[in-house]
């Protein structure tokens, strides 16, 4: 995801800090620890400017979830988006964070939100391999990976998010019994992510070229880039898969 670099976007990232997860020790915090229950934890990675986490947050409240996105003023959009969406203010008019309550968080200033006002979500700017690679083993209840790059050019392969090293640590932090989502509407991806899943150690439970005729339309959670391509008049491709351990 291209974008102009966001003004303060650092600065904008701590206001909201509370709803970042913990990433910079090298030990990894427990989840339980962090939401202050132990729900199941769900992450998805590429989360963009966190539309889909947003709505499925709200939607499968069973769940606690990480969204982790590498650029961080993408992450700056989508951890903005969720607080907004739960109330927590906005942004004000000549910078910084505005509580609802009028208190403005800038110049490097962090709103310690109450922990029942934070919800099920927390956001990591970060590359996904070395994020995941502090996570215990199967301490994970699902990954999704919606519209991830497609890398098509000769030598860069190894930086999707289905390249043999990414679906090595899935395979890893997924708990036994819990899937790989994958959504793309890139046919090369997607025919490369159903050759490697299964050399990788995964099954491959659900696939569908054409996921809003599918089963699975009414429960689809359209994301942004989802949307722009659908628009388009592109199928959307979707596949489940299940590490074997
Ligand atoms: C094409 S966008 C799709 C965004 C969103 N998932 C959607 O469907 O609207 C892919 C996102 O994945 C992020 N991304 C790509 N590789 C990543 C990695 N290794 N770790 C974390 N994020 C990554 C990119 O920065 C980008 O924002």
């Amino acid at each position: 995801m291209r974008m102009r670099k966001k003004r303060h976007g650092n600065e904008r990232l701590l206001a909201l800090s509370a709803l970042l997860y913990p990433d910079t020790a090298e030990i990894w915090t427990p989840a339980a620890e962090v939401f202050g229950n132990d729900r199941p934890l769900k992450l998805e990675v590429g989360c963009g400017k966190g539309d889909f986490i947003t709505r499925l947050s709200v939607r499968d409240t069973g769940f606690n979830y990480i969204a982790l996105e590498r650029v961080a003023d993408v992450c700056v959009c989508a951890v903005e988006k969720y607080a907004r969406s739960r109330n927590l203010g906005d942004m004000a008019p000549n910078g910084g964070w505005l509580s609802p309550e009028g208190d403005l968080y800038k110049d490097g200033a962090a709103w310690d939100i109450p922990a029942e006002l934070r919800g099920n979500v927390r956001f990591i700017a970060g590359e996904a391999n070395s994020v995941m690679e502090k996570m215990p083993d199967d301490s994970l209840a699902g990954i999704i990976a919606n519209f991830s790059d497609p890398w098509s050019k000769a030598g860069t392969a190894k930086r999707r998010l289905t390249s043999p090293a990414f679906l090595a640590n899935y395979k890893r932090v997924l708990a036994p019994g819990a899937a790989f989502a994958f959504k793309s509407d890139n046919d090369d991806l997607f025919d490369y992510t159903v050759e490697t899943l299964p050399q990788c150690g995964f099954e491959i439970v659900f696939e569908t070229r054409d996921l809003h005729a599918s089963e699975r339309a009414e429960t689809n959670i359209v994301t942004e880039y989802e949307r722009n391509f659908t628009e388009k008049g592109i199928k959307i491709k979707m596949l489940e898969a299940i590490p074997k351990k």
